[in-house]
C-alpha cells in the first residue's frame, strides 16, 4: 500500500477539548457514559450512585434478570419505519421512559436537578424530582419551562410538611405526583458507611485526598452553592448534624394504605405509586386511586434479596388487566432492556442510574444523550424483532420471548 492510500484510510479527528465534547464524540452506550462519570466522581459519590443495600443481591439480580430473557424475532417484516413514541400518563413521549427521582443530584454535577430537568425537556421525556433534591422544586420548575415534571413524595412523619410539599408541587405546575412506598426505613447502604458519604460531605483526610484526585469535581463543587435538602430550607440548616438528623427522623415506618388514600384525596393530578412487587398490592393501589404503578426495588437500594421487578411484570399485568398503566424500573441500562419490559407487559420504564451517568459524564447534554442512546437502541431492537410500534411490541410481546 502506498503512503497516499494509507493516508486516505486514516480517520484523524480533531481533538475534543471539553468533557462534553469528548462524551458527545465517543460515548455510544450508557456503559460509556458510566465509565466517564466514574472517572469524574470521587469515591463517595461513586459508591452512593453505584451501591445497593446490604449484600447487594437485589442490585446484582436486577441486571441478571434482564440478561436471562431471549428473543424470538419475526422475519421479513417491513421495518423501514419504526416509531418508539408512546403516551405516558396521557402525554406523548418519543421513547417509553421517564427519569426516576434521585436524591442529592448536585453531588453528581454542580448543575444537578436543573441540568436533569433541562436534559429531560430536550429529550422530550418526563423527569421526577426527588423530595430529597438539592435544588428547590420551584427553582427546577422555573428553569425547565416546557419539561414534563413529576414530583416524588415520601410519607413524612411530619404529615403537615408532606401536605405542604404536595401543595407546593401543585402550585409550581408539577403534572404528576409519584409516591415512593418501599422506604418505611432507609436501606442499609453499606458502601456509604465505608466511604463516609454524608450530606454535605465531611472533609476527613481520606475525603480530602480523594478530592485532590478529582480536582475537576472538587473545584466545581467548592464553587457552587452549599449542598442541602433544598425543599426544606426552613426546617434544616446546611449543618451536617441537622441534615442527617432531619432525614433519619422523617422516614415513617408506620405508613400504610390509608396514607396512600390521603395523598390521593389531596393531589388532584396524576398519581403514581413506586416500589411495589406484589400483584395483589398493585391491584390494591389502583383500587385506592393510583393512575399508574411502578414495579421497583429502588434500584437494589432498599430490601436486599428482593425479586427483580422485571420478573414481576407478567404476573402483575395478568392481575391488573390490559388497561391499567404499568411502569417498571431497576436495572434498565439499554434500549433492549426497555423493549423487554414492554414485551413483558409494561407500558414504560423509569431509569435512574442511566441518566445519572450521563449527568456525571457531560451535564445536561449527557442526560439527553443517555435518553437518545436508549431510544436509538430501542428503535434498532424493534426493527430487528420485526415490530414497528410500541403498541405492536406490547401486543405481540409474549410471542417474541422464548419460553424458558
Ligand atoms: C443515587 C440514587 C438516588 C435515589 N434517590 C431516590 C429518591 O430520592 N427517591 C426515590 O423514590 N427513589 C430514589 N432512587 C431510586 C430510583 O428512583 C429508581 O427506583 C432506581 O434508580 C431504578 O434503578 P436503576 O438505577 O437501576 O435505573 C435513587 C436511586 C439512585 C441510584
Amino acid at each position: 500500500m502506498r503512503l497516499r492510500d494509507a493516508r486516505a484510510l486514516l480517520a484523524l479527528r480533531p481533538p475534543a477539548l471539553s468533557r462534553i465534547g469528548r462524551s458527545a464524540r465517543d460515548d455510544v452506550t450508557v456503559a460509556d457514559l458510566r465509565r466517564r462519570a466514574l472517572r469524574y466522581w470521587p469515591r463517595g459519590v461513586k459508591g452512593y450512585v453505584e451501591g445497593g443495600a446490604d449484600g447487594e443481591l437485589s442490585l446484582r439480580v436486577n441486571r441478571e434478570a434482564f440478561a436471562s430473557y431471549r428473543w424470538v424475532h419475526r422475519a421479513l417484516v417491513d421495518v423501514s419505519r419504526v416509531d418508539t413514541g408512546t403516551e405516558i400518563l396521557g402525554r406523548h413521549t418519543p421513547v417509553p421512559l421517564a427519569l426516576a427521582p434521585t436524591a442529592y443530584t448536585r453531588m453528581m454535577h454542580p448543575d444537578g436537578e436543573c441540568a436533569v430537568a433541562r436534559g429531560a425537556r430536550d429529550a422530550g421525556v418526563p423527569y421526577t424530582l426527588s423530595t430529597m433534591a438539592t435544588t428547590r422544586l420551584e427553582e427546577v420548575a422555573r428553569v425547565a419551562g416546557g419539561a414534563d415534571l413529576w414530583f416524588q413524595l415520601y410519607v413524612w412523619r411530619d404529615r403537615s410538611l408532606m401536605h405542604d410539599l404536595i401543595e407546593r408541587a401543585r402550585a409550581a405546575g408539577y403534572r404528576a405526583l409519584l409516591l415512593t412506598v418501599d422506604t418505611p426505613v432507609v436501606g442499609n447502604r453499606v458502601r456509604d458507611f465505608r466511604t463516609g458519604f454524608v450530606l454535605p460531605p465531611r472533609l476527613t483526610p481520606g475525603v480530602l485526598l480523594d478530592m485532590a484526585w478529582h480536582p475537576d469535581w472538587s473545584l466545581r463543587m467548592l464553587a457552587g452553592e452549599p449542598i442541602t435538602f433544598a425543599n426544606f430550607a426552613r426546617e434544616v440548616s446546611a449543618d451536617p448534624q441537622s441534615l442527617m438528623h432531619f432525614a433519619a427522623r422523617q422516614f415513617d415506618p408506620s405508613v400504610t394504605w390509608d396514607d396512600l388514600a390521603e395523598v390521593r384525596r389531596r393531589w388532584p393530578g396524576r398519581l403514581l405509586v413506586k416500589g411495589l412487587a406484589d400483584p395483589g398490592d398493585a391491584v390494591r393501589a389502583y383500587d385506592v386511586g393510583a393512575d399508574a404503578v411502578v414495579l421497583s426495588n429502588h434500584g437494589g437500594r432498599q430490601l436486599d434479596r428482593s425479586v427483580a421487578p422485571i420478573d414481576q411484570v407478567r404476573a402483575v399485568r395478568d392481575a391488573i388487566g390490559q388497561d391499567r398503566e404499568l411502569l417498571v424500573d431497576s436495572g434498565v441500562r439499554t434500549g433492549g432492556d426497555v423493549a423487554l419490559a414492554l414485551a413483558l407487559g409494561a407500558d414504560a420504564v423509569l431509569v435512574g442510574r442511566a441518566y445519572l451517568y450521563g449527568l456525571g459524564a457531560a451535564g445536561q447534554a449527557g442526560v439527553s444523550a443517555a435518553v437518545r442512546i436508549l431510544g436509538g437502541e430501542l428503535q434498532r431492537t424493534m426493527a430487528l424483532l420485526g415490530v414497528r410500534t410500541v403498541a405492536e411490541l406490547r401486543a405481540s410481546g409474549s410471542d417474541l420471548i422464548a419460553s424458558s
